[in-house]
């Protein structure tokens, strides 16, 4: 290497890295760019942390180099001992008001946005939507209460609501994160529920991510939040309240993957309004926007899943080669069929 390039080593990497990470930040999946009222609390937070921290900073380091270059050696007074001073009240009294100041800056809006998302005080009012979320070993359940409906994976909500959530665990502590709309909240087991609320601003595909180590799959726990009008919402739930689960599919190789799916699946994965089921429920799974919320939406992707899952997301409780290869495509090419909805939202665009 170079004198220079070694010299300016540490340069390189983190100039490297900043281009990378400036990846970071993609559309509807940044607590950057928030796109819902919880979202836009913690950004503000954090920009006036960012502003305070940026402040002390700069007079530090302007005391700093100011002290440098004023009272450095000089040539003749090498052996120079300046005047020494013990304790000054004025500066001791300076440097000990100003910290308290800028903690009292940081802690009121703090503590507001604290309660402010903690807020669960509407979630009896007679039109709240509260929604059931468990966390399982690697995938997602939202249960609609009082709407008998049920849905994996994909959860559906109406922009400009507040939605209310409440979060448990049915296996270890899962994180739910949803970095655009809203913070996190932990899923616990057993009975200590946890809340919190979601509301989007605009309509639009959010990505979300388990953010608790929660085995070897956690990284793949994705799940995605479906913001709609409030128009399209009520037409969603009309669709979900009237699907069909007997329903025959057109085709011959889709009625045989009905008849396998029913001897092979169903002991784990419901199709309409149950609750929660050993495994996601799959209403809908036409138009879910990933497979286990990580793989694009094909037929081929869906036969690798049912015969290879442990292989794509290590540790889930779905067995392998459960079927054949032939038979998971007769069932893929029922799943992919089951389109009981068509909305959508307006902008489909979203990151990973
Ligand atoms: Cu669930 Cu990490």
């Amino acid at each position: 290497m170079r004198g220079w390039m070694v010299r300016f080593r540490s340069l390189i990497v983190f100039g490297a890295l900043a281009f990378v990470l400036s990846g970071c930040g993609v559309e509807n999946v940044s607590a950057l760019k928030p796109k819902g009222y919880s979202a836009e609390l913690l950004f503000d937070l954090m920009m006036i942390s960012i502003a305070i921290m940026l402040f002390v900073f700069v007079i530090v380091m302007a005391i700093y180099a100011f002290v440098l270059v004023r009272y450095r050696q000089k040539k003749g007074q090498e052996d120079m001992i300046p005047k020494q001073t013990e304790g000054n009240k004025a500066l001791e009294v300076i440097w000990t008001v100003i910290p308290i100041l800028l903690l009292l800056v940081l802690a009121v809006p703090t503590v507001q946005a604290t309660f402010n998302l903690a807020d669960q005080s509407k979630q009896d009012d007679k039109d709240a939507l509260t929604i059931e979320v468990t966390g399982n070993q690697y995938w997602w359940h939202f249960n609609y209460a009082d709407q008998e409906i049920a849905t994996s994976q994909d959860l559906y909500i109406p922009t400009g609501k507040r939605v209310y959530l409440n979060m448990k665990s049915s296996d270890v502590i899962h994180s739910f994160w949803l970095p655009a709309i809203a913070g996190k909240m932990d899923t616990n087991p057993g009975d200590n529920m946890n809340t919190m609320y979601l509301e989007a601003y605009e309509e639009g595909v959010y990505t979300g991510h388990c953010a608790e180590l929660c085995g070897p799959s956690h990284s793949l726990m994705d799940f995605r939040v479906i913001a709609v009008s409030p128009e399209k919402f009520d037409q969603w739930k009309k669709d979900m309240k009237n699907v069909d689960a007997e329903a025959k599919p057109e085709t011959t190789s889709a009625q045989e993957g009905q008849k396998l799916f029913k001897e092979n699946c169903m002991s784990c994965h419901a199709i309409g309004n149950s609750a929660a089921g050993v495994g996601p429920n799959l209403t809908n799974f036409g138009n879910r926007t990933k497979i286990a919320g990580i793989l694009e939406p094909t037929k081929e992707n869906l036969v690798d899943w049912i015969v290879n899952n442990n292989e794509i997301k290590p540790g889930n409780k779905m067995p392998m080669n459960l079927v054949s290869e032939e038979e998971a495509g007769k069932i893929a090419d029922y799943l992919l069929q089951l389109k009981h909805s068509e909305v959508t939202p307006e902008s489909a665009g979203e990151g990973s």
